[in-house]
């Protein structure tokens, strides 16, 4: 499973990266917001450290914005991979840009039909939100399952990309499921490395190679 973070900060960025937990990045307009920086100086900034994928969402919600904006951020590098939202604008721009050549990740997605509809439109990725499913007392995991097994089943191509990520649990799960990507906070990623018996077992080492003789 490849592992992206779910950041528009470049420290945190460069901080996975220096750790090798770095495949991809996905940013959205609110994690670009938190910056403080321009749109574009951003995915740029981005695609100047990192290979892999780069997800940059449109803002628009019509066709031709999407579109429009699509060509744009597909510009900045061949990385890029342009984020498009659940709706019925959104599937038509996707089937054009996959015509196209351009890669495209279907986000906001909370329903096996929904997925099933992204990879008919030929998706390159599609974007279950589970940790906002878990917050309605929905199953987020249950829908990462359903839509892994939908497209195994009916050999779709499309990559599932778990999204909304809030802990560990979620990472485990998405190996178990058998997801092709989890996208991670970087809050999380940090969980992720940490163990208390690791500490421990440190500390004792710690301690006993005092008594080691010079
Ligand atoms: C990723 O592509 C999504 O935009 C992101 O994971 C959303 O996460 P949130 O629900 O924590 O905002």
């Amino acid at each position: 499973m490849e592992l992206f973070i779910d950041t528009a900060d470049v420290n945190e960025i460069e901080a996975a990266q220096s750790m090798g937990l770095l495949d991809g990045v996905t940013t959205n307009p609110s994690l670009v917001a938190k910056t403080g920086r321009g749109h574009r100086e951003v995915l740029v900034d981005i695609c100047e450290r990192v290979s892999g994928p780069v997800s940059a969402e449109v803002h628009g919600t019509t066709y031709d914005v999407m579109m429009e904006e699509a060509r744009e951020l597909a510009a900045i590098a061949p990385n890029i991979v342009v984020k498009i939202p659940l709706i019925e604008d959104g599937m038509r721009a996707v089937k054009s840009l996959t015509e196209a050549g351009v890669k495209t990740n279907v986000t906001l997605c909370f329903s096996p039909l929904q997925a099933l509809l992204a990879a008919k439109a030929g998706a390159t990725y599609i974007s279950p939100f589970v940790g906002r499913l878990d917050d309605i007392g929905h199953d987020g995991m249950g829908l990462v399952e359903q839509i892994c097994d939908m497209y195994e089943r009916y050999d779709l191509d499309t990559k599932v990309l778990v999204a909304s990520v809030r802990s560990p649990s979620h990472v485990v799960e998405s190996l178990r499921i058998g997801a092709d990507v989890a996208t991670i906070p970087f809050g999380v990623i940090g969980k992720l490395i940490r163990h208390p018996l690791t500490d421990i077992g440190l500390a004792r080492f710690l301690e006993d190679a005092k008594a080691i003789p010079k």
